[in-house]
């Protein structure tokens, strides 16, 4: 065996060989709990392997060992709109060895050394590691145990601290094993390494130190015992192991992929569209199968709302490849029960319960859909006698709020027709349903949104958004509900104000930026970036919904802007001066911009000219 080749093992054995070694070191191999949590209200979804064990390292019960050792089953609802790239999962198994008061930092950095390099077969040369900023202990462990300094790094909070999940609990310090991908290749500059967005190294393996325990306020108390929870996804290191492109090439997805492909009538890999449609399909179906097993139904709210948003994402993917018919139901019966039944044989008993649910759920949403086309066709056949070819947007918004009709599939079917939809007037329809919400939820109703803004507008906020897409900052104002509030909970509407900011607010053209704001007790996913009060531009909120935890004033908190939704709103923003220009050599000087509208899926562009465009100056414009 060369050090640069890990010998070739399957999912299901890695599970075994994690397992066995652990046990061999003296840890209890215990079960998967399930995806939802129990007896913890503070958290939606089993997140991380650490949940079952909270108690044991609050010292609130005992456990049956001090070594413990699992696989389990993790469920994350913060990547739901991210997965079809080659990176996102919802669902995953994490792979753990837990302390409970037992070893600390050198024992667990010594496992996770000889597992990766003697029993996996890691390349030593090729395994990097990052430290929490001061910790010194673990930076000279890792030394002692063979990892030259210049490859430990150290980070700060939001790569090197974990925890806690949930509003409150154990949290500490933690250090990564990173893979680099294309050892011995030159560095693009000095400072790539573990955590550079080039993407050249993928973490493997997080260890935490649990020696705290954070309470809602953010406030912590050193644990009676300093225990140990680290995790590694299965699925990253299969991908490793098998030397694969990405996860989705895995024998853990790959048939999954392939039955996926085979119900479309289309193959994997021959256009990048089809492979994200076929992801979707794969990776939704797999995760609902296994909420499904764990008790969760489609439903309005929580955790049902979350099944439901994912599956219907998965049906209007697969919509996309001309799947009309239920599939769910064949995916996971013909591929993600064989597949992972072996590891968690009570899919095998949910088989007929999983299949039902989800079989019900699309044929309620194909209802949804025939109800909303129908509607749609009969709105645009008026239109049509009329000479009309934009769709308003009131009737999008109608059929959006009264049957949950999907924009996007309006706009397809609008241009089946040759038609276009007001997209503008859907956003403010939904807008003013919003400020109608506000309303509706504050005492005596009427315009306190804007007073809470007139009241935080002494805020300034430094935008920072043009050099960096993530920046760290403190909450300074927070709006719940209309009102000024000091913290916000899970799934209320929020406004964030903060110190600074890359996310670009809503202005000259391009609409404000979306991404995900992260608190040590909660993140918030930002759907909107504004500036709401005209003559204090410094003033700017990030308008959002809080998905896990809560979000206080004062909190220190990570500014992520989606990457992808800002690299296409950017080059829409750019695409409307090329228009522009190919409109004014094509046609001549006179053309003027009338408005443009820029956001990450479509541009508008208005522009004034005499006459419609003939065929060649179309061509001509648009080459
Ligand atoms: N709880 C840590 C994580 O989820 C280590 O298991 O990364």
């Amino acid at each position: 065996m060369t050090s640069e080749t890990p010998p070739y093992r399957t999912g299901p054995e890695l599970r075994e060989l994690f397992l066995n070694y652990f046990e061999s070191r003296g840890h209890t191999r215990m079960p998967s709990s399930s995806l939802v949590p129990q007896d913890d209200p503070t958290l939606l979804f089993t997140t991380a392997g650490m949940v079952q064990f909270k108690p044991y390292f609050l010292a609130q019960s005992e456990p049956p060992n001090r070594r413990l050792t699992t696989v389990q089953k993790s469920f994350r609802t913060t990547d739901i709109g991210e997965v079809g790239d080659t990176t996102h999962l919802t669902f995953f198994e994490m792979l753990g060895n837990f302390s409970v008061g037992d070893y600390f930092k050198q024992g667990a950095i010594e496992h996770a050394w000889e597992l990766c390099t003697q029993h996996l077969g890691l390349s030593a040369d090729r395994l990097w590691t990052t430290v929490y900023t001061d910790d010194d202990e673990a930076a000279r462990l890792w030394e002692q145990t063979g990892v030259p300094a210049e490859r430990i790094r150290r980070f700060g909070a939001s790569d090197n601290w974990w925890g806690p999940a949930g509003n409150s609990g154990p949290c500490g310090p933690c250090s990564e094993i990173h893979y680099d991908l294309t050892p011995g290749e030159p560095f693009h500059d000095d400072s790539c390494g573990p955590n550079c967005e080039c993407g050249r190294f993928v973490e493997i393996w997080n260890l935490v130190f649990m020696e705290f325990d954070q309470a809602e306020d953010g406030s912590r108390t050193p644990l009676e015992q300093k225990n140990i929870d680290t995790g590694m996804g299965l699925e990253r290191l299969a991908a490793i192991i098998q030397q694969v492109e990405n996860i989705y090439a895995t024998d853990l997805f790959e048939p999954v992929i392939a039955r996926a492909a085979t119900i479309a009538g289309v193959s994997y890999g021959t256009d990048a569209e089809t492979d994200r449609a076929l992801r979707v399909m794969a990776e939704h179906a797999r995760s609902g199968a296994f909420l499904i097993m764990d008790g969760v139904t489609p439903g309005n709210e929580g955790r049902g709302y979350v099944l439901r948003r994912m599956l219907r994402r998965g049906i209007r993917f697969a919509q996309r490849l001309g799947v009309n018919e239920p599939f769910l139901g064949r995916i996971i019966t013909e591929a993600v029960i064989p597949q992972m039944s072996s590891a968690y044989p009570a899919l095998n008993d949910a088989r007929d319960h999983i299949v039902q649910t989800v079989t019900r759920e699309e044929e309620q949403f194909q209802r949804t859909l025939s109800v909303g086309t129908a509607l749609l066709d009969e709105v645009m056949a008026r239109m049509e006698a009329d000479a009309e070819s934009v769709v308003p947007g009131d009737t999008l918004f109608r059929l959006y709020d009264t049957y949950g009709f999907p924009v996007e599939l309006a706009e397809e079917i609008a241009l089946d027709r040759g038609m276009i939809v007001d997209r503008d007037g859907f956003q403010q329809e939904m807008e003013t349903q919003r400020a109608r919400g506000r309303a509706a939820t504050t005492f005596g109703g009427g315009a306190e949104g804007s007073e809470a803004h007139r009241l935080l507008s002494g805020l300034s906020t430094q935008f920072t958004g043009y050099e960096v897409a993530r920046d760290e900052s403190t909450v300074t104002g927070l709006i719940v509900g209309g009102g000024v509030a000091e913290s916000a909970s899970q799934y209320q509407q929020v406004e964030i104000v903060t110190g600074r900011t890359p996310f670009y607010p809503e202005g000259g053209g391009q609409v404000g930026d979306v991404g995900m704001i992260r608190g040590p007790s909660g993140l918030a996913r930002i759907t909107d970036t504004q500036r709401p009060v005209a003559e204090r531009p410094e003033f700017i909120v990030h308008i959002g919904v809080v998905e896990e935890g809560t979000l206080n004033v004062g909190d220190a908190v990570t500014l992520e802007v989606d990457p992808t939704m800002r690299g296409q709103s950017t080059r829409h923003h750019t695409a409307t001066h090329l228009l522009h220009a190919a409109l004014r050599s094509t046609l001549g000087g006179h053309v003027r911009q009338a408005g443009s509208y820029v956001s990450p899926d479509h541009l508008r562009f208005d522009f004034s000219h005499m006459a419609s465009l003939n065929e060649h100056e179309i061509a001509a414009v648009t080459h």
